[in-house]
């Protein structure tokens, strides 16, 4: 049993009582964002404890010079990083003589509480101070999800048994820092500033690529709903900008300040209109006032609900888990522009630096695709295609063809420096064509392949070519040197998966041209020139198609992971003492890539892609062949098993793997989640549930499901928007029921029959298990 770091309740996180030991843990799960800007759950008065102080503001990062011990040509300059920005929550306060730090004053009743319902952060205790005084203080915070550059927090204090004299200090700091910096440097410089009473803004810039931000706030102080004009002093320094104001808080009155704040960058607007464009956005949320703010953004929290709730009945820990993860990628990634991405660690952590991993294509586009409006998934495939030309320039630089994109980044230049991933993790491309594939299959939106889509695909399908190399004693093409999904392999020949996904690519690209030359003609001939694509190109194409080598092990009839790996020492999990997982924590780096354990689903990873390819026999058993050796120490690992594992019929395992991804932070499951939380490994637990329970595919045009309901449940839903269509598909122990919530007449599958489904209409059919009998080893 984990340890429970939180009350389980379905809409809410809650800590209980101050956890100094464990705060940074809190600080991550308490994370806010809104797609624009987000910060941990860090407290607004002084804290002098152990703290990760954290404000991110999407887009703006730092290129910090790469540190490595041993420089490798092809390295990248540069290791991105998610910049810490301007700390505008602060709020000093001293009650009396005594200043707040919860470190070091007497607290009871301590709360803090993430509302998943309504998007915001909520803080109660009472202080006692040395003479005896209480104090009850209620702080709540959001950043709007309506006005994206707009975040308010509002910060009562009651005194209890005394009449106070309280001094606020709301503030505004640029002296920040990552604490991941690569030569312990600070990132941002001071441009301007000015502070009045009630008022200030503070514009800084990076010392490197010049991101400019400016953060203006502007705030008002209430007793009793009576605004009060305090004594007010100015204080500015560098970096830094603030008030103190000061009143007198009567025995059992509630006073309130109101910090409103608006964060503009030179992203949305030219450097010389931020500052303007920051103060008329904070002006706008001052008048408008917290409460009709705070109105509109919870009613925006509630729509996003009704899009992408999933209900789960009979078992509260397993709601709360689900809500979580869809709230966190909910703040994480709105879609509004097309230039940002889905960080592993989003505005929760500094971790993982660069923003944009293969995860997005693999792993969260399959939510947002689901369970937003069409263009939110297309916003994230433009992304990639705005990058094609650095993703070309990336595969020169490697003295290759075509575009192999980068493993982590943030403008489209590589950013990872370990030669084993940042050279040879090449499987990312062909995720990216997937992603394609993927989004027009599920959207029928085709036009994509001709505006966007063809290109990305032949220039990732030229780098393929490019980088196998043709075995005449075998007369088939190979691929050298890779790593696979599962990183504890390095340099391995010919992973299967890579192997699989690359001739996959290839015949995809070749798909599509055919399917543009027929439909598209115009725009055809159009890209067929600028990307000077000949017909020998592609029958060489079809030619490593058709010869491309996959690794297999004849006498267990499996894919094999790579060349050579039936020679190792065959082991299970189980084998591994308990005191020695996990093994990226306990085990040398040699000795893990001896070992059989793999680290994430990899030959497992092909047979989710690629499900139509394989009956249920194949993935069955390389299901019982790969998962007793996968030690699951990638977050993104267990739900791709999950979802194999539901669809062979596997129920209690699959219900056993999604547990391992679905409170992973909450239950600080990898002893990890004081860096921040695992964003894009949310979209899995998602995944776990509508392809995995549910079994949602497409299938020719078609939408199918297969649901089954885990033993521990007693009913749950899942909303998908497929087409056009949003269907909320409800199973509990017995029947599933389908309701078209919006959208015409049309044909689903359900458990591979044909069914109509009315405007309007709903459909209830009688579970039915997978029939295939083999025993899990
Ligand atoms: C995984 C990668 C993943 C990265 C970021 C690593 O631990 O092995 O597949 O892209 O984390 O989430």
């Amino acid at each position: 049993m984990n340890k429970q770091y939180t009350k389980i309740d379905e809409w809410n996180i809650i800590e209980e009582g101050l956890h100094p030991d464990d705060n940074r843990i809190y600080e991550s799960i308490m994370s806010i964002g809104n797609g624009h800007m987000g910060m941990r759950g860090n407290f607004e008065e002084d804290y002098s404890g152990d703290s990760l102080q954290g404000t991110y503001i999407a887009g703006v990062y730092y290129p910090d010079k790469t540190r490595v011990g041993w420089w490798k040509n092809g390295y990248p300059e540069y290791f991105a990083k998610v910049l810490n920005a301007t700390n505008f929550i602060g709020i000093g306060v001293m009650i009396d003589d005594e200043v707040i730090d919860l470190a070091k004053t007497k607290v009871e009743d301590f709360k803090r509480i993430l509302n998943m319902k309504h998007g915001y952060l909520l803080r109660t205790f009472t202080i006692v101070d040395s003479k005896g005084r209480k104090t009850k203080v209620e702080v709540k915070r959001f950043t709007s999800i309506k006005d994206l550059e707009v975040a308010a927090i509002s910060y009562s204090i009651t005194p209890l048994n005394h009449d106070a004299s309280v001094t606020f200090t709301p503030y505004l700091d640029g002296d920040v820092s990552n604490e991941d910096s690569n030569y312990g440097e600070k990132f941002w410089l001071e441009v301007d500033k000015s502070v009045d009473k009630y008022e200030g803004h503070l514009t800084m810039k990076t010392k490197k690529l010049d991101f400019h931000v400016c953060t203006a706030m502007k705030y008002n102080v209430l007793q009793d709903n009576i605004e009060l004009k305090g004594q007010i002093e100015s204080i500015e320094k560098e970096k830094y900008v603030g008030n103190t104001i000061t009143v007198t808080a009567k025995k059992g009155s509630t006073t309130t300040l109101y910090k409103y704040i608006a964060v503009t960058t030179n992203r949305d607007y030219p450097v010389n209109e931020i500052k303007n464009a920051s103060i008329e956005r904070v002006n706008y949320a001052y008048d408008k006032g917290f409460d009709k703010l705070f109105e509109e953004h919870s009613n925006a929290w509630e729509e996003r609900w009704l899009e992408s709730d999933i209900i789960i009945e009979g078992d509260p820990s397993a709601q709360q888990g689900i809500r979580f993860n869809i709230f966190q990628l909910n703040q994480t990634y709105t879609g509004h522009d097309p230039r940002l991405n889905i960080g592993p660690k989003g505005f929760t952590g500094e971790k993982y630096g660069g923003s944009t991993y293969w995860d997005t294509e693999a792993y969260c586009l399959n939510f947002y695709l689901s369970t937003r409006e069409q263009n939110i998934a297309r916003n994230l495939l433009i992304y990639r295609y705005n990058h094609l030309e650095k993703a070309k320039e990336n595969a020169r630089k490697l003295g290759m063809k075509g575009a192999l994109y980068p493993m982590v980044t943030m403008n489209g230049e590589e950013c990872h420096n370990e030669w084993e991933i940042t050279f040879e993790e090449i499987h990312r491309n062909a995720a990216i064509s997937y992603a394609i594939y993927n989004y027009v299959r599920y959207t029928d939106d085709k036009d994509y392949l001709a505006e966007y889509g063809f290109e990305v695909l032949v220039e990732t399908s030229r780098y393929w070519a490019d980088r196998v190399n043709y075995n005449p004693f075998k007369d088939k093409y190979m691929i050298l040197g890779v790593t696979g999904p599962n990183e504890y392999e390095n340099n391995v020949n010919n992973n299967w998966y890579t192997n699989t996904m690359a001739a996959w690519n290839l015949d995809y690209t070749l798909k599509v041209k055919e399917f543009l030359k027929n439909e598209y003609p115009d725009r055809y001939e159009e890209l067929i020139d600028k990307l000077n694509l000949t017909d020998k190109e592609t029958e060489k194409w079809q030619d490593i198609i058709d010869k491309m080598y996959y690794p297999y092990i004849e006498s267990l009839d499996v894919f094999e992971q790579q060349d050579g790996y039936m020679d190792k020492e065959m082991k299970t999990v189980d084998d591994i003492p308990k005191d020695e997982l996990p093994i990226n924590q306990n085990w040398s780096w040699d000795r893990i890539l001896r070992s059989c354990f793999i680290k994430q689903a990899d030959v497992l990873q092909g047979l989710y892609f690629l499900n139509d390819r394989y009956d249920l026999e194949t993935k069955k058993r390389n299901f019982d062949f790969y998962e007793p050796k996968t030690v699951h120490e990638s977050s993104l690992s267990p739900c791709v098993y999950s979802i194999i594992a539901a669809e062979i019929g596997y129920e209690d395992k699959a219900y056993e793997l999604y547990l391992r991804t679905a409170r992973l932070d909450l239950d600080n499951y990898n002893n990890d989640t004081d860096d921040g939380l695992h964003i894009t490994s949310m979209a899995g637990t998602w995944m776990s549930i509508v392809h995995g329970f549910g079994g949602m595919r497409i299938k020719n045009d078609t939408l199918s499901l297969s649901p089954f309901i885990p033993k521990a449940w007693a009913r749950y839903s899942f909303k998908i928007l497929f087409r056009g269509h949003l269907l909320k598909v409800i199973t509990d122990k017995d029947q599933v029921r389908i309701v078209q919530e919006k959208g015409d007449t049309f044909t689903l599958k359900i458990y591979d029959e044909d069914y109509t489904l009315n405007e309007n209409g709903e459909i209830t059919v009688d579970i039915q298990h997978q029939q295939i009998s083999l025993a899990v080893n």
